[in-house]
């Protein structure tokens, strides 16, 4: 089976992180993939407060890389020690084992500018890493950093998400401009409405056609649940949703189009 990336984006709120970790709940119980990875790219968000576990800055990439600056700067490495091994060994370390699937949070990264070689080669670890793992699933912000990659381009997936706002299809628009800017080409991108009533939906088709993209396909629409709102809210595990969750079932349906 050939690994596979596929990136959840779209605008702040739409519900990203919550749809990324019921299709991480959704790969598990599948048993389709054995080797799964989450990356959590967005630093202000956390898949672990999702997951009802407690992250701190120093188990994330952020953390241990503003820590290893802090070290180069001292130079408590000998000098002819190669940055890169130095930096993928530290990133194999900030990997969190969970019981189904391994997550690594990225966290925010300090001191851009003159350390940019140092983030350079984050990017072509965290590529190489995903290589081990027959399913990467990242959490990306739409700020849309993680899009100016330049490797893994022509196999990766995008599932963007949007809401019933003029704003968050504004959003898709930008994305798919983006990406298109830095020449991403994606091998597909869905769309996946959250919280989306019913009789909105072919609305929100015709504005998806309207873009006249090719592998764009809207991949379905899922309602509002009370369910997922009590769990985040007392900070339980989401992955421990019930399989009866009708959200869930429907969420079933859509991610087995996707994979
Ligand atoms: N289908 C849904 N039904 C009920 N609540 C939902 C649903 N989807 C998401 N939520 C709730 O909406 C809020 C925002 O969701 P989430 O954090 O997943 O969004 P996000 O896009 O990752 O946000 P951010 O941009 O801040 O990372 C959360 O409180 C989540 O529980
Ligand atoms: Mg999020």
């Amino acid at each position: 089976m050939n690994s596979r990336i596929i990136s959840f984006s779209g605008k702040g709120g739409v519900g990203k992180s919550t749809l990324l970790v019921l299709f991480l709940k959704y790969l598990i119980d599948s048993k389709k993939f054995k080797n799964i990875l989450v990356i959590d790219a967005d630093p202000d968000a956390n898949i672990g407060d999702l997951i009802g576990r407690e992250i701190n800055f120093n188990q994330t990439v952020g953390g241990k890389m503003t820590d290893l600056k802090k070290k180069i700067l001292r130079r408590e490495f000998p000098p002819n020690m190669p940055k890169n091994s130095i930096i993928e060994s530290e990133i194999f370390d900030t990997l969190l084992e969970m019981d189904n699937f391994d997550l690594l949070e990225m966290g925010r990264s300090e001191g851009e500018g003159c350390y940019c070689s140092v983030n350079n080669v984050v990017k072509n670890v965290i590529d190489t890493l995903s290589q081990n793992y027959d399913i990467t699933i990242i959490d990306s912000p739409a700020g849309l950093e993680h899009f100016s990659r330049k490797m893994s381009r022509d196999v990766e997936e995008l599932v963007i998400i949007t809401d019933p706002s003029k704003m968050s299809i504004h959003t898709i628009k930008r994305i798919l401009e983006i990406t298109n800017e830095v020449n991403l080409n994606f091998k597909n991108i869905f769309v996946i409405a959250n919280r989306f009533p019913e009789h909105l939906k072919d609305f929100l088709s015709n504005e998806i056609n309207k873009m006249n993209i090719k592998n764009l396909t809207l991949l379905g629409i899922v309602p509002n649940d009370n369910n997922i709102n009590e769990i985040n809210i007392s900070g339980k595990n989401l992955l421990d949703l019930s399989n009866d969750n009708q959200t869930y079932q429907i969420l079933k349906k859509i991610y087995n189009k996707l994979i």
